[in-house]
């Protein structure tokens, strides 16, 4: 009799200790799921942690941007004209590569998107093209003192050089400076413009105009800007 009591004691206490094992096993349950689901919503929707990322993308970028820039040599120019930003852009990386400085040829009454809508033939850009003797105002000086070389950038227009070139390039005196045309396009080539401009321009050695991607790597504009030396 008293094994058999001493049993169901003992059975007793197994099965409660059962009951209370099973307990806590479900409670952690909850928890486990809820921060599972945490580090997936938080890189989302919260703010970058710290803003390192951010910080760090612009940093790279400028290095790639400046990293070319070797030395500045005073006696280059890098002048451009640029209705959309496809030749400043191409312009930006001569300049950077070549250590060059930069200047834009700023119209002194801007392009508008309409005076470009070239599928409009009224439009100012086209009746411009389409005049000869067309020469639009150019907004400030551009000083070519002491500069041997000077880059000339353009966009194609209507297969010529924007009219507002030759009012450019016959008002400075390029005694003495090499030019060096090149220009971006829609796919036209870059044709005669570079020996026309320096027919206008009457002084100056103009070579001929090199039509360039506005994707062009740097090792290809490097190579092109060493094979005009
Ligand atoms: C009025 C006008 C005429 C154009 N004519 C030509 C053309 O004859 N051939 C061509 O390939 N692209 C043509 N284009 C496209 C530009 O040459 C091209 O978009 C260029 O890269 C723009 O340079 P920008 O952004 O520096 O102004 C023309 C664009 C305009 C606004």
């Amino acid at each position: 009799m008293k094994k058999l009591v001493t049993l169901c004691l003992l059975l007793a206490c197994v099965l409660s200790l059962a009951a209370c094992g099973s307990a806590p096993a479900e409670s952690v349950a909850a928890p486990e799921t809820a921060s599972a689901a945490e580090p997936a919503a938080e890189p989302e929707e919260g703010p970058a942690p710290a803003g390192e990322p951010e910080a760090e993308a612009p940093a790279a970028a400028e290095v790639e941007e400046t990293e070319p820039a070797a030395e500045t040599h005073s006696d280059i120019l890098v002048v451009y004209f640029s209705a959309t930003g496809t030749t400043r852009g191409v312009a930006e990386k001569i300049a950077s590569l070549t250590g060059g400085d930069l200047a834009e040829i700023v119209p002194a009454q801007p392009y508008t998107a309409e005076d470009l809508n070239y599928n409009d033939r009224s439009t100012r850009a086209t009746v411009e093209q389409n005049t000869p003797e067309a020469r639009p105002e150019i907004a400030e000086e551009i000083s070519l003192e002491g500069y041997s070389t000077v880059y000339l950038g353009y966009p194609i227009w209507w297969g010529d050089a924007p009219r507002i070139l030759l009012t450019f390039v016959e008002n400075h005196d390029f005694t003495g400076i090499t030019v060096i045309p090149f220009c971006t396009s829609g796919g036209s080539g870059a044709g005669r413009t570079g020996e026309t401009l320096g027919e206008h321009a009457g002084t100056g050695n103009f070579l001929a105009s090199t039509r360039l991607d506005d994707g062009i790597s740097n090792e290809k504009l490097q190579d092109w800007i060493a094979s005009k030396n």
